[in-house]
């Protein structure tokens, strides 16, 4: 644990915050939510999902066992029961008459369309199914994606579900070591990629990045590589391994049988930064999962499948993507738009363009996309009509007041609940949240944990803080889609989760219960930043620097944004023989460049320091350990706070004066 001062900062501000808004009736009268949901679920919480999963899941095998929670940390939902999640997304849809329904609008960057029903995607999953299994791929192989937001990508991971083989989808931003570690760590046979994708106006190569990272060691269990073409970009091809998606997919059978599988089967394992630097694999199985998923996004969403038109702006590289643009929506037979690109290409009112085009009605975004289109001026959204808007939702990490009351004035007109969705890769789906319809929601606070979750902010002792109170966010009752472990580390799993407090899980999250006992979100305590939205490792980022020659030491922290939340600020100490470098303001300039340049190339373009400045000596305390608190100070332009604790309390001294020279 690190010390909690950032924390504490957004505490004081939060503190002043009263305002809310209570539902409009009109909206009350019509939401999936009602408030007696809390009730019937805190009268016996297992028998509420219980009742959840056979209502919204369709099971080959009706399951008769709700949780076992014997094997703890480890949990088992519904676990006699047999079912599949593809069937489930797609077929049990066009089984039910809904096969003209529209599925997915995707949008590509430059303007081009595509329009998929449930009945297209399910004879497109199917052939997939077929191409992969093909490729040799069956039930329990891991299949690493690594795509960018397109049509092949939602086929892909419902293809992989269909067979029971989970699949392990890596942000396309991440480089070719992230994926080939992850590639690695999850031992898989088959990688599905794409020539490249469009990003910001040009053409963005992937493939470079799979055949660069299957050089590398540990990935000899990759068999294929099945490409998908998009950009028609020249690629590198070993013959024998890869395999176009158009050759293999388009010429396979439209009927494939779906894999049963039991409840606990693996679904998915996806990858994130925790607080030392290997990523960590979180594993998610079936039937808890699609319960879940389901659920809060019928819920949370007031999702009214006939009628609405979702869009929720996540790729599909991180949770997000995977609970809130494949399994959840689709699991509840939702339209819903996909976008490749990003807000500001080919102008800034890309986005508004779509809500206007699409008739969005639903909108789940992350607060640094709501930061940038506020500073980019309201003007921007003022020139498109909004009005098909009735839901907004944010995700991934707090969202401050300013930019809460923005999005409901400029984006809902006044008008839309707000739901601030509080959640992580772990949990699988949202735990925290207000429900539209039933919470007066306020600016800025996640608010309530949902019906069936049982989450507490609680001291160093575990005690329960009173009303008022501040400290760490605990999930203390097993719930539906939660990891069911690291992959291949279940030490690992025990260690960051059960051990701060035995017994309940620790979210790593600060948070306060405001005087109504309503749940405020403060950011991390631990290693792990958050830039725009995205979890980022201090450690990771560390040992990436010190992983160049130059570098002899680094200490990373996180200092506040404006509109990314944190950004990754580095401090380092050189080698010996480079200390000369750095001398100079320019020598200074670029060999801070030559890092910068160098964690992008080791992590992803998103692990890119905002600023590397190089350092005589490091702030430590007496048993050796960073003392990053003082570092965000330097960071955040603050003045250097109490360094009494410090081995040598005249660092923090070198350290501002060298920054004053430059050097
Ligand atoms: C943060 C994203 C405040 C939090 C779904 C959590 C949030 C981490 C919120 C998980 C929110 C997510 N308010 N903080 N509404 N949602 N976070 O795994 O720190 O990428 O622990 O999952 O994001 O990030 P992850």
């Amino acid at each position: 644990m690190t010390d909690t001062q950032s924390t504490s900062h957004g505490l004081e501000n939060l503190l002043h915050e009263t305002r809310a808004f209570p539902p409009a009736p009109e909206f009350a009268a019509l939401a999936n939510a009602q408030a007696s949901l809390y009730e019937t679920a805190a009268a016996d919480r297992p028998a509420f999902w219980a009742d959840q999963a056979r209502e919204l899941v369709t099971w080959r095998t009706p399951f008769t066992e709700t949780l076992d929670w014997s094997d703890a940390p480890v949990a088992r939902w519904f676990a006699d029961g047999t079912l599949n999640a593809a069937y489930n997304a797609v077929d049990r849809h066009v089984e039910a008459g809904l096969g003209d329904r529209v599925a997915l609008h995707f949008e590509g960057e430059g303007g081009d369309t595509r329009t998929v029903t449930y009945a297209d995607l399910q004879r497109e999953v199917s052939r997939a199914a077929n191409a992969i299994s093909a490729l040799g791929v069956g039930k329990g192989d891991r299949v690493v994606i690594y795509l960018p937001m397109l049509v092949e990508s939602v086929v892909a991971m419902l293809a992989c579900a269909r067979l029971g083989a989970p699949h392990s989808v890596v942000f396309g931003g991440f480089s070719a070591d992230a994926l080939r570690s992850r590639i690695a760590d999850a031992e898989a046979s088959l990688v599905i990629t794409a020539d490249g994708g469009f990003r910001r106006g040009a053409p963005s190569a992937l493939k470079p990045a799979v055949d660069e990272a299957l050089q590398g060691q540990g990935t000899d269990t990759v068999k294929h590589v099945l490409v998908v073409r998009r950009t028609g970009q020249d690629v590198g091809w070993t013959e024998g391994r890869d395999v176009w998606w158009h050759d293999a997919v388009d010429a396979a059978d439209t009927f494939h049988e779906p894999e049963w599988v039991d409840a606990e089967h693996p679904l998915f394992i996806l990858y994130t930064s925790g607080t030392t630097g290997k990523p960590k694999g979180i594993l998610h199985t079936t039937g808890g999962y699609l319960t879940q998923t389901s659920f809060t996004h019928k819920n949370v969403f007031d999702l009214k499948a006939e009628t609405d038109v979702y869009w929720c702006t996540a790729d599909i590289g991180w949770v997000t993507g995977h609970s809130y643009v494949v399994y959840g929506p689709l699991l509840n037979g939702a339209t819903q738009v996909i976008y490749e690109g990003t807000p500001d290409t080919p102008h800034r009112g890309r986005w508004w363009e779509l809500v206007e085009k699409y008739k969005v009605s639903i909108l789940y975004t992350a607060p640094t996309a709501i930061r940038t289109c506020m500073k980019w001026g309201d003007d921007i959204p003022g020139g498109f009509d909004l009005s098909s808007l009735r839901v907004l939702g944010s995700v991934g990490e707090p969202i401050n007041p300013e930019a809460w009351m923005w999005y409901r004035r400029v984006i809902g007109g006044d008008r839309t609940p707000i739901v601030d969705t509080w959640w992580q890769t772990e949990t699988g789906a949202i735990m925290i949240s207000p429900l539209p319809g039933v919470t007066a929601t306020k600016p800025g606070s996640a608010q309530v944990a949902l019906p069936g979750i049982a989450a507490d902010v609680v001291d160093d002792e575990a005690h329960p803080v009173p009303d008022g109170g501040g400290g760490y966010l605990v999930l203390s009752e097993p719930w539906p889609s939660m990891l069911r472990g690291i992959w291949g580390d279940l030490e690992r799993f025990k260690d960051t989760y059960w051990s701060r407090f035995p017994g309940i899980y620790f979210a790593g999250d600060g948070a306060k219960k405001d005087d109504d006992g309503d749940i405020w979100l403060l950011g991390r305590v631990d290693d792990v930043m958050n830039v725009s939205g995205h979890r980022l490792s201090t450690t990771e980022i560390e040992s990436a620097l010190v992983s160049h020659e130059m570098v002899a030491e680094a200490a990373v922290v996180g200092a506040a944004d404006e509109t990314t939340g944190q950004a990754v600020v580095a401090f380092v100490i050189l080698r010996g023989g480079h200390a000369a470098k750095a001398e100079t303001p320019e020598g200074s300039a670029e060999v801070s460049e030559l890092l910068r340049a160098h964690v992008a190339k080791e992590i992803g373009p998103i692990a890119k320091p905002r600023r590397v400045l190089v350092v005589p000596e490091l702030p430590k305390t007496r048993s050796g350990k960073i003392m990053r608190r003082l570092l965000r100070d330097v960071a955040e332009n603050r003045t250097v706070g109490d360094a009494t604790t410090l081995a040598d309390s005249s660092v923090m001294d070198l350290i501002s004066a060298g920054l004053q020279t430059g050097g």
